[in-house]
Order: C-alpha cells, then structure tokens, then sequence
C-alpha cells in the first residue's frame, strides 16, 4: 500500500468512524428509530437486565413468567394480593384451569436465544403511515395488546406476533387473522372470571355473561396449546415499583375505587423489563388534552373522551414511560 491509498484508507475510515458516532449520538438523544440501524446489530447480553436492576428494587429475572400446574398442585404458592397483582383466593379455578392446557413454557427458539430483542407494539394513533411493519417483524419478540389488529394494517404495525396480551373484553380479535400459528395469547387476568371465562372457552362450558364490563366474545376458536396465564408478578412490580403506588394498592381494600390499575401496555413494557435483553416500544402515547379530534388508536375513530372513564391513570403512566426513555431502559420507534 502507497502512502496515498494510506491516507485514502485513513480518510474513509474516520468518515465512517465519524458517522458511526452520528448515528450513536443521535440515536440517543433523540431516539430516532431503529430502522436507521439493524435492529440485530444493538442487542448486548444482559444490557436491560443490568439498567432494571438499579431501577427496580428487588428486581429479578427469575421469576416464572407463566402460570404453571405445579405451583397449585400439592403446593399452593402464597400470594400476598388478589388478582390482578396476585393468585391469592383464585388458586382452586387456576388449577382446574392449568389442569387443562398444563402450557407454561416459553418457545425454545425464544428461549434460547443469547440476546432477546423484544419490541411492545402499542395501539396509539402515531403509527399510522409510520412504515415501520418490517422494522418491527425484525425482532424476536413482538409483543401486542389486546385486540390491535394486524391484518390490512402490515405496512404500518408488521405481521408478526409471539405475544398478544389480552382480557376477556379486549378479546374483541380474530385469533386466526390477527395472529400466526405460533402466537402465544397470553391472558392478563384482571379478575377470577377472566380464568373463568377462559375455561369456558376451552372447554365448551355454558357460557357467563354476567360481571364483565364489556361482554366479551362468546365463540372464540383457539386451542389450549397456545394459551399462557401470565404471572400476576408483573403486575404487582407496574403498580408498586414503576408506578410507584404502593401505598395506593395498599391501602385499596378501604378505597377500592381510587386506585386505578395499569394499562395492558404498561404492564408489557414491565414484562419486557424482565424478559428481554434489549426493549423498544412503538405507538404509546395519546393525543394531547386538548386534540379532541385525533383518534387514540391507529385502528378506530375512538378518540380520547371515552378513555376519561377506562379507569387508567394514563398521565401517570406517560411519567413513567418518559423515566424509563430517559433512563435509556427502553427506547421508543415512534414520538413520545
Ligand atoms: C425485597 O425482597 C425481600 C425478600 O423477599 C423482602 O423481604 C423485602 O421486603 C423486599 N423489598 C422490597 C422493597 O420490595
Ligand atoms: C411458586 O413457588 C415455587 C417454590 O417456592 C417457586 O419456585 C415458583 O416460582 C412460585 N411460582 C410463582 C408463580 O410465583
Ligand atoms: C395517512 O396517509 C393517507 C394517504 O396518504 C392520508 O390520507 C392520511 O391522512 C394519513 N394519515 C395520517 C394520520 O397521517
């Protein structure tokens, strides 16, 4: 090599250097999306874990993530809280439940993997015309929540999903159409009847249509190998560690109706927390107060009036969300 294609080479190299170190500085102070990057190239082993551990008190990555027979056969594990944040007093329904799908392992091909990319897609309106389905796809985990449909909305949301998280009233999707045939649908239990609903479903019981607050689907085709209780442990941690209200959750047995309870999507970024290596989010946030138009999901013309009454503390949330960005805990595809 000459001196000149030295200095060449030099040149080229610090140009790349040099927008490498653009791309980074950007990328975390403004949180550009990560289509700009390959998603596989930033996951670092055990880089979440390590940032949630000085976050979160107590925090642990051992804890199951799905409820399993054993932990109510023979044994019955003591909860401190009822659902949602805990099993206690549901223990006989979720062993005649697990009884049925006795399903609580994590795909091996998940499992396994040494670096666990995980997006938690939202519902928010911000992902319309957004484009981002193939960045999306491109992680190993896609986590997407209640009835958020995938069919028709590709382009902007993609077309995979390992998990979607629901409750009997949001159960409102098509399992076969807004899935793949590995989807695991992941039951947030809010309340006894939620795993009661469930049974029923599988099992082709006489159906209930009392106590829930919407009615939730009566015909539902799915079979038990796909379905997982998620463990109430990461509910508990949403509302006493990242939403910090502890003392509300205690004191709730005299105040019941005070205390609100954390958003599917909040709970799926605090599962992610502790299940995966590296954790983005897309389409969270809502409109602001005072757009009364904007619709709040990218699916239907619902606009913000109708969640005043959905009994989630969203400001309280947007606070956390925005703690974690900032913390660099999680990092967000779309605007916050
Ligand atoms: C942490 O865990 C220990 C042992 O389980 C428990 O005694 C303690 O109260 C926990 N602390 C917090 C802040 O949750
Ligand atoms: C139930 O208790 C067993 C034994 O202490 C423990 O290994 C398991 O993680 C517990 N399950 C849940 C869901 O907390
Ligand atoms: C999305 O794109 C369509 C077609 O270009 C346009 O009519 C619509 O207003 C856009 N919606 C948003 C929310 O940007």
């Amino acid at each position: 090599m000459n001196s000149k294609q030295g200095w060449r080479a030099g040149a080229v190299f610090l140009t790349v250097m040099f927008c490498l170190g653009m791309l980074w500085y950007l990328h975390v102070e403004t949180y550009i999306p990560r289509s700009y990057i390959q998603v596989r190239a930033l996951c670092t082993p055990g880089d979440v874990p390590a940032k949630a551990a000085v976050q979160i008190s107590n925090y642990s990555r051992t804890h199951p993530v799905f409820l399993q027979l054993s932990d109510y056969f023979w044994v019955k594990n003591e909860s401190k809280y009822g659902l949602p944040y805990g099993t206690k007093g549901s223990e006989d329904l979720l062993m005649k439940f697990l009884a049925l799908t006795n399903r609580y392992h994590v795909p091996q091909e998940i499992d396994r993997l040494p670096c666990r990319r995980c997006v938690v897609v939202g519902n928010g309106h911000r992902l319309k015309n957004s484009s981002l389905g193939d960045t999306i796809n491109k992680y190993d985990v896609v986590i997407r929540l209640n009835n958020a449909p995938v069919h028709n909305y590709e382009k902007d949301v993609g077309s995979k999903t390992t998990m979607r998280f629901f409750y009997p009233e949001s159960a409102d999707f098509d399992p076969q159409m807004d899935n793949n045939d590995d989807t695991l649908l992941v039951l947030v239990p809010f309340k006894p009847l939620d795993i009661q609903w469930m049974k029923i479903i599988l099992n082709n019981e006489k159906r209930v249509r009392k106590g829930f607050w919407k009615m939730p689907p009566l015909i539902w085709e799915v079979t038990p190998h796909n379905i997982r209780i998620l463990n109430p442990y990461y509910m508990e941690v949403t509302a006493t560690k990242i939403l910090g209200t502890l003392s509300d959750l205690q004191t709730s047995k005299k105040t019941k109706t005070s205390f609100q309870k954390p958003t599917t999507g909040m709970l799926a970024i605090t599962f992610a927390l502790h299940f995966c290596d590296m954790v983005d989010i897309a389409g969270f946030g809502y409109p602001s107060l005072s757009n009364k138009k904007e619709p709040i999901h990218y699916y239907e013309k619902v606009t913000l009036k109708s969640m005043a009454v959905s009994g989630h503390n969203i400001t309280l949330e947007a606070v956390a969300i925005r703690n974690l960005l900032q913390n660099r805990l999680i990092h967000n595809l779309t605007y916050f």
